[in-house]
């Protein structure tokens, strides 16, 4: 029987190409290239699994274009490149990369906030441009212990972040679908609009879908104080941007830490890289060499197994796994 054949649509380090090239045939294609423009009928008609970055969009006509496609391994724990139904309707198993990310994320999380709470941006420039020397001290900015932070979304980074939050003696909010045990200790479940008025930082921790699109907007912004800070680094259409934009310039909120953006990357001519009360980031929340190598390890593992009939760490539709299961006995 020939090899399966699998498509790279990321790069991996040599010794993992070396381990997929031990199991499976290897196509490469440039990353964020579309499948359909890189592949021919032919060589597209035998790939059997996908390792891919967020950067190549999986939707129904690009899984169509893929007739023997079984498993999309995604390198990253969000999935918003790819439409989970569609693979579930082919029969395609999508695995992600949970868990060992997660403080990566909550550290950049964390960096951010300090960042906003005690002005460093502004510090910083106010060094180098000579303004210390010539206008004197930068003015006071807030204690960060003992202030609120509200978090919207509590799965697993989002109680990373709480943990590190409790070792700032910060009082820790949070809203989420439904109440979570596992933040039992750790945070306060709030509705909604509480969550928003009452947080001094209100840190988003939710996956990009249709109902959590453009969930933070223009009546959130409202609610909150003048003195709060937005941080996120879940995925940048989780925010109303152009709302985003309005409530910085109108000092409706005062500031903002970004590490995602509705575009990326974002152009330099963007309103928000204008704005002196933010603090952007270029989504490197997981980049961390140690991170980075245990996602792609993981992504690597998830493919191999999926082919290779073992059940994958990691899966977003593990139904299709069942099926295809309890279809072989
Ligand atoms: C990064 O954004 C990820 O989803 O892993």
């Amino acid at each position: 029987m020939s090899q399966p054949v699998v498509l790279l649509a990321t790069p991996v380090p040599e010794d993992l190409a070396a381990r997929l090239r031990a199991h499976f045939t290897v196509v490469e294609i440039p990353p964020g290239e579309s499948v359909a423009a890189a592949l021919d009928d032919a060589q597209r008609s035998r790939i059997n699994g996908v390792l891919t970055s967020l950067r190549t969009r999986f939707d129904a006509s690009a899984m169509d274009a893929l007739p023997n496609l079984r498993v999309i391994s995604n390198f990253a724990v969000g999935f918003d490149n790819v439409d989970i139904d569609a693979a579930s309707d082919r029969g395609i198993l999508v695995c992600n990369t949970p868990r060992v990310l997660d403080a990566a994320v909550a550290d950049l999380t964390f960096g951010m906030l300090i960042m906003l709470g005690r002005n460093m941006l502004n510090c910083d420039a106010y060094v180098r441009d000579g303004s210390w020397a010539s206008k004197g001290p930068f003015p006071l900015t807030r204690d960060i212990r003992g202030k609120t932070l509200g978090l919207l979304g509590m799965g697993r980074i989002g109680r990373m972040v709480a943990r590190a939050a409790k070792a700032f003696d910060m009082k820790v909010i949070y809203h989420n679908r439904s109440r979570s045990d596992e933040a039992e200790g750790l945070a306060e479940y709030v509705e909604r609009d509480r969550l928003f008025s009452e947080s001094d930082f209100v840190s988003v921790h939710v996956p990009l879908t249709a109902e959590t699109r453009e969930c933070v907007g223009e009546r959130e912004f409202g609610l909150m104080k003048s003195t709060a800070y937005l941080i996120n680094t879940a995925r940048g259409a989780v925010i109303d941007e152009a709302a985003l934009v309005r409530a910085l310039e109108s000092a409706t909120i005062a500031g903002a830490g970004l590490d995602v953006m509705v575009t990326e990357p974002l152009p330099a001519d963007h309103p928000l890289c204008r704005l002196p009360n933010v603090v952007l980031q270029a989504h490197v929340g997981s980049a961390t060499v140690e991170t980075r190598r245990a996602m792609i390890d993981l992504a690597t593992r998830n493919l191999i197994d999926a082919l290779t009939g073992t059940e994958p760490e990691a899966m977003v539709n593990p139904q299709v796994w069942t099926d295809s299961v309890n279809a072989a006995v």
